[in-house]
């Protein structure tokens, strides 16, 4: 690792992620596959981030904004370990925990209880650790009723309260969320924000991307606004959001 600075913990120099694209419109998988087996699919590259480079430093709450689909969650993905960039370096010192895509580490036909052990075992954590922090769990997400009931009959709302439960339980050094808070009630954001406050004071550097901008200034120190996979403007929460908002 090679960070430039003992108080940087994540940093990506010059990253860029492509995906491939279909660039023709099918109808069916099945000419889907006629058209993969005659090697006449066509794809175009699609450049989702292109060449990014930002550091975040131990404590920061660094906050993302910008439109649907310039390139947010692939950021927080490719930060998390998730993805993979197609060119460029990333350096992250310390535990992650990610709260990316809500479910990702769920399997739905399971019940809460069966969740809660294999997501904790999905983010490290050791089943006497889990049988220690379970009835915590339970209370912060106040699905206490609904433990033995499979996930697939959850609303998002109540998933989101199970995955911030686990995902929040050790405190990690960097916590990052995307957008999760937004599909929870009232009641669940305020408790949520208190749990990140909490952590924001203890040291841990939080990564946020939300849509709500009045979350991102309360909560946010650094703020980087994404356009089209590009940086747009990086630097204090006031001045950056100022500009987003007046744009
Ligand atoms: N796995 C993927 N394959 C192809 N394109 C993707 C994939 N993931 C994201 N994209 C595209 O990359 C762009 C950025 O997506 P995303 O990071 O999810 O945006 P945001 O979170 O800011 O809304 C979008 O145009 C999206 O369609
Ligand atoms: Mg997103």
């Amino acid at each position: 690792m090679n960070l430039d600075s003992k108080k940087v913990v994540v940093q990506l120099e010059n990253v860029s992620m492509h995906f491939n694209m279909s660039s023709e419109k099918l109808s069916s998988l099945k000419e889907y596959f006629i058209k993969l087996l005659k090697r006449q699919l066509f794809f175009k590259k699609y450049v989702a981030i292109d060449n990014v480079s930002f550091s975040i430093e131990k404590g920061d709450v660094f906050g993302i904004v910008g439109l649907n689909g310039c390139g947010k969650s692939t950021t927080l993905k490719i930060v998390s370990g998730i993805l993979k960039p197609t060119t460029g370096k990333v350096s992250v010192r310390g535990s992650i925990a990610p709260l990316i895509e809500l479910g990702a580490g769920f399997d739905m036909e399971l019940t809460a209880r069966e969740n809660i052990y294999l997501n904790g075992a999905v983010l490290g954590y050791s089943k006497k650790l889990i049988n220690e922090k379970f009835d915590e769990i339970v209370e912060f997400s106040e699905m206490k009723d609904f433990l033995d009931v499979p996930m697939k009959n959850y609303s998002s709302g109540m998933v989101a309260r199970i995955a911030f439960a686990i995902a929040t339980i050790v405190q990690p050094d960097i916590l990052i969320v995307d957008e999760i808070l937004a599909v929870g009630d009232f009641h669940f954001r305020e408790k949520c924000t208190k749990r990140i406050e909490t952590m924001m004071k203890t040291g841990t550097t939080i990564v946020l991307v939300s849509h709500d901008i009045e979350q991102i200034e309360s909560l946010c120190n650094k703020v980087m606004w994404l356009e089209k996979g590009k940086i747009k403007m990086i630097g204090g929460v006031k001045e950056v959001c100022e500009a987003y908002k007046n744009s």
